[in-house]
């Protein structure tokens, strides 16, 4: 079998960034996945790894592995003198869980990205809104060495988003103090850094009792981390903002590079760019001189110019790469790609949006990163699937509601070809909440998916004086960083208040009021509109009959919130009017939390299209009948299994974007009719178990057909793949659907039985089956059925080999899937190392006449006759006498049970070491040496002291590191 990433079929030379679109998948007509006769309302295998998200920083290694985790907070032991309160609020002498030699080896082992809300149970007294799931404090602690031959570099730590509150120390020292759970956490651990053997320590406190959102917003480090080392004078992280521009003599490519610089002196450097196409051909290149003084950031602006490049667009999203290079000496120093597209944006306050001068209707949704079984730590390749499930039902926008998106949404976006209303989280001027707005849009606004910025979402201030200055201000801010895409807000209310914050934005966003419209365009003719919220409906995944007692929605898309609309009523009051430039839907997924309309024991919304773990609703064929347009599609609901039910009428929907649509029931005409595309056609059927078919007509010939078929019970179980291969890379996941098959291996859209998994060359991540009442774990080897479906995430173990996946239920003939796990080369981690502890601070002596004796130690409260010394400086030749080097080792649990080893790696001078008064060992070379003694097993603390005499001339005492090992 050949297979590849899609990238590398297409023979880039700029792998991951040459347009490498993913084919979406259809749900094809006849014989497909929708046409009820066996196979699952799912797309078919593929045999394609995605492309490989583009790479823009090459000098950022991910941190992703590696990570220790401790659920529940860690109390520092109280100051018990006036010594320790003065050493404890010193740079690097962080205490607790933060300290750099606390004890963490019982804490769990993890993989980022993690979300430890997702591991809880359900729990009636827990957050309704957040899903009815424990937050709680957790930390995390990682270990790295640093090269040093890096000595002098550059050193940046990233977070991606941790929620949601944290608090982050390097090498004992606090670095950051980060109030959102949806901005990156940036550290210039320069200053910070340890370099050689001596490992590097962070520590991550999160507090996920904070909670800036009314939905589930999992916990933890739930997205990438990255450390990179970047030459002395360097680009700025984000530091290149390239958005090509139409102008009347053709595109050009504005480029402003931001140059950071920790070099000694000032430089003089050059700042090189080229375009690249999508065959990593140079299409365009510059450059300019730029100096930067020490310690210091400055700009370098040209601009490249093309012209007739391949436009981006919906059905061509084409991407070339901007590639920026930073010359010191001749040298290349520093490099950046970034994907661009070429494409213009419009709002037009009569025909709504447009792309490339061409209208557009924005068919959206509204998304939370969230997602069954794993929470918001979803992998990247989970991400992409869920984005293309969307593309395939016709929709071409979202909606990054109410926050920030993971970056690796936004790249996806930019290769699927969906447009994005990118959205702030804190609505608030003040300067860390200007700094979270002006991040997202440096971080984005390179990327041509973007069209929009949303500066808040639903804010009860939106019709008040001080919410339009806030507005004003944010608003500005985001102009001054890119003034090529609109500003909106969200806004539910207050649209014809006298002073209300669509004033001052460039796109009224209408979250729900769709009763409004009309009178809002009438008093505002001049003033682009869209609906940035709407819908709101419920429905259960493959349910059909309300059932209220039971927290059941019908899928007839006949319930909605009292805000919203059905599916098909608040489309078709956006479809309707040409001033609307589109809608979003809420939501595209549904998601933990917020349970609407419903409550405990609900812990899931009914919102979306798609159920939780992006299995369709009816809702996907009412918005694929109205939104797909290059393709004929005709669906049926509902299924055709209803025993029972035998006589009784049985209400159909077809749903089709064709001409004509006929109705049969085996074999008979039940209906015809001209097709209604936007409400769907519906008839009653007296059920008769058979064939029910759906036939859709373009002049009179046949275009496509849906049917469902009544099946048996169900005998086996089934493992469907979204695709056959999987990446060996140590990050690739994909959702396993599982379901069980009647005799005839035709899907039973009813079972609704305990499925149990083995899996060898792989791990279950993660498991659901979308019922929004359930509570079963989202972890382990098991779930129910819930209307005939069960998804569970799989990871993939590293190299080259085979998955195996084996689904068994009682008295049903079990399933095993094969998939090939492909030798694709993981992207580079930050190694992880095992660390023995360092002890690091000791305290010395002045210089004595006469050899002290062991116990000698400074006075309460000296902190100045005795200097705080760290292992590795050399006390300087100082002529001859005898110092004390002293410090207390807590011993960790290894040592503490099984004894273990005091290691000085190199000693200056004669000496002898002491444990709690006894002499241990004696160096009687003057000359640098290693010393070491044993310590007994024992939690007590050890003191211990080294007593060194100098010889005149040499530098002495604790020239190298001192380790404890465990035996
Ligand atoms: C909106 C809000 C969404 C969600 C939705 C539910 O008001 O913006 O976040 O709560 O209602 O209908």
């Amino acid at each position: 079998m050949t297979v590849a990433r899609r990238d590398l079929l297409l023979g880039s030379a700029v792998v991951g960034l040459a347009g490498g679109i993913a084919p979406v998948r259809a749900f094809a007509a006849k014989g497909s996945p929708v046409d009820g006769t066996g196979a699952l309302p799912m797309p078919a295998p593929t045999n394609v790894l995605p492309a490989a998200l583009p790479v823009q920083d090459a000098a950022r290694v991910l941190m992703d592995r590696g990570w220790l985790f401790h659920e529940g907070d860690i109390e520092p032991a109280p100051l018990d003198s006036h010594n320790a309160t003065y050493i404890s609020v010193k740079a690097g002498n962080a205490r607790g869980a933060a300290a750099v030699d606390y004890d963490d080896s019982d804490w769990q082992a993890v993989e980022l990205p993690h979300d430890w809300a997702s591991f809880q149970p359900f729990v009636k007294t827990a957050n309704v809104a957040q899903g009815y799931r424990p937050r709680g404090i957790g930390w995390y602690r990682r270990s790295f060495r640093l090269d040093p031959a890096l000595q002098g570099r550059r050193i940046e730590l990233e977070f991606g988003g941790v929620a949601t509150f944290a608090t982050i120390w390097v090498n004992g020292s606090v670095v950051a103090h980060n109030f959102s759970g949806y901005n990156a956490i940036r550290i210039d651990l320069t200053p910070f850094a340890r370099f050689g053997d001596e490992p590097n320590i962070v520590a991550v406190r999160v507090d996920a009792e904070a909670m800036e959102g009314w939905w589930y917003e999992g916990a933890g480090l739930y997205r990438h981390v990255w450390l990179a080392d970047y030459a002395p004078v360097s680009i700025a992280t984000d530091g290149v903002h390239c958005d090509p521009r139409k102008a009347d003599d053709g595109w050009h490519i504005p480029i402003t590079a931001t140059l950071t610089s920790i070099a000694p002196v000032d430089s003089a450097v050059t700042v090189e760019a080229r375009l690249l196409d999508p065959q990593g051909k140079v299409v365009a290149q510059g450059q300019v001189p730029a100096s930067v003084r020490s310690l210091d950031e400055a700009s370098a602006t040209l601009d490249l110019r093309v012209t007739d490049p391949m436009l981006w667009s919906i059905e061509q999203p084409t991407l070339y790469t901007v590639q920026v290079r930073l010359l010191r000496e001749g040298q290349v120093a520093d490099e950046r790609r970034v994907a661009v597209g070429f494409r213009t944006i419009r709002f037009d306050a009569a025909q709504g949006f447009f792309l490339n001068d061409k209208p557009v209707k924005l068919k959206g949704v509204c998304l939370h990163q969230d997602h069954a079984g794993v929470g918001t730590a979803i992998p990247d390749a989970l991400i992409g699937w869920r984005l293309e499930r969307l593309k395939a039902m016709g929709c071409n926008a979202v909606r990054s509601s109410h926050n920030a998106p993971t970056p690796e949404l936004l790249d996806w976006c930019d290769r699927l070809g969906l447009v994005v209303m990118d959205e702030n989280r804190q609505f608030n001027p003040a300067p860390e909440y200007r700094a979270q707005l002006e991040w997202l849009v440096r971080r984005d606004r390179n990327h041509p998916c973007v069209i929009l910025w949303s500066v808040f979402n639903e804010e009860p201030m939106q019709g008040t004086p001080s919410g339009v200055e806030m507005v004003k201000r944010m608003a500005h801010w985001v102009r001054a960083l890119d003034d090529s895409r609109p500003v909106t807000a969200a806004m539910n209310g207050a649209f014809f208040d006298p002073v209300n914050v669509a004033q001052v934005v460039d796109v009224t966003g209408f979250n729900y009021y769709q009763g409004d419209y009309d009178r809002y365009h009438r008093l505002n003719p001049t003033k682009p509109m869209t609906s940035s919220e709407d819908t709101s409906a419920f429905m259960t995944r493959g349910a059909f009959e309300s059932d209220p007692a039971r927290h059941i929605a019908s899928s007839y898309d006949d319930e909605a919130a009292s805000w919203g609309a059905t599916h098909r009523a608040a489309w078709k009051a956006i479809a309707d009017r040409p001033f609307v430039a589109g809608g979003f839907v809420w939501t595209g997924f549904d998601y933990h939390g917020e349970p609407t309309p419903y409550e405990w024991p609900t812990i899931a919304s009914f919102f979306g299209i798609m159920d939780l773990c992006g299995f369709p609703k009816t809702a996907f064929d009412i918005h694929r009948a109205a939104w797909v347009d290059d393709r004929p599609v005709v669906a049926i609901a509902p299924h055709w299994s209803w025993p029972g039910r035998e006589g009784k009428p049985v209400k159909v929907m077809v749903l089709s974007n064709a001409e004509r649509v006929v109705l049969r029931l085996n074999g008979k005409t039940m209906g015809e009719a001209a097709v209604d595309r936007l409400m769907g056609n519906e008839w009653t059927v007296p059920y008769a178990p058979g064939r029910i078919e759906a036939i859709a007509y373009r002049g009179g010939q046949e275009v496509a057909r849906a049917a469902h078929e009544t099946v048996g019970v169900p005998v086996a179980l089934r493992l469907t793949p979204a695709r056959t291969v999987m990446a060996g890379d140590t990050e690739d996941a994909q959702a396993i659907t599982i379901d069980a098959v009647d005799a005839k291996g035709r899907h039973v859209p009813t079972a609704n039985l305990m499925t149990r998994f083995t899996i060898e060359g792989g791990a279950i991540i993660g498991v659901g089956n979308g019922d929004p009442n359930s509570h079963e774990p989202e972890k382990g080897n098991q779930r129910s059925l819930f209307n005939g479906l069960a998804q569970m995430i799989v990871r993939p173990d590293t190299g080259r080999g085979r998955i195996t996946i084996r689904a068994t239920a009682d008295g049903l003939k079990p399933a095993t899937l094969k998939l090939d796990r492909l030798g694709v080369a993981p992207r580079a981690q930050v190694p992880v190392v095992a660390g023995d502890m360092d002890v690091r601070d000791w305290r010395r002596s002045p210089l004595m006449v006469d050899k002290p004796s062991p116990d000698l130690a400074p006075a309460t409260s000296d902190n100045n006759g005795w200097a705080f010394v760290r292992a590795g400086t050399p006390t300087p030749a100082e002529g001859a006498g005898w110092r004390v080097y002293r410090t207390v080792v807590t011993p960790k649990r290894a040592v503490a049970a099984r004894g273990g080893e005091i290691r000085f790696a190199s000693v200056g001078g004669l000496a002898s070491l002491w444990v709690d008064g006894q002499m241990v060992a004696d160096k009687r070379d003057p000359k640098p040496g290693p010393m070491t003694a044993t310590l007994l097993s024992g939690v007590n603390k050890r003191i211990i002291a080294l007593i060194v005499a100098g010889m005149g001339n040499i530098e002495s005492g604790l020239l190298g590191r001192v380790t404890v090992a465990p035996r």
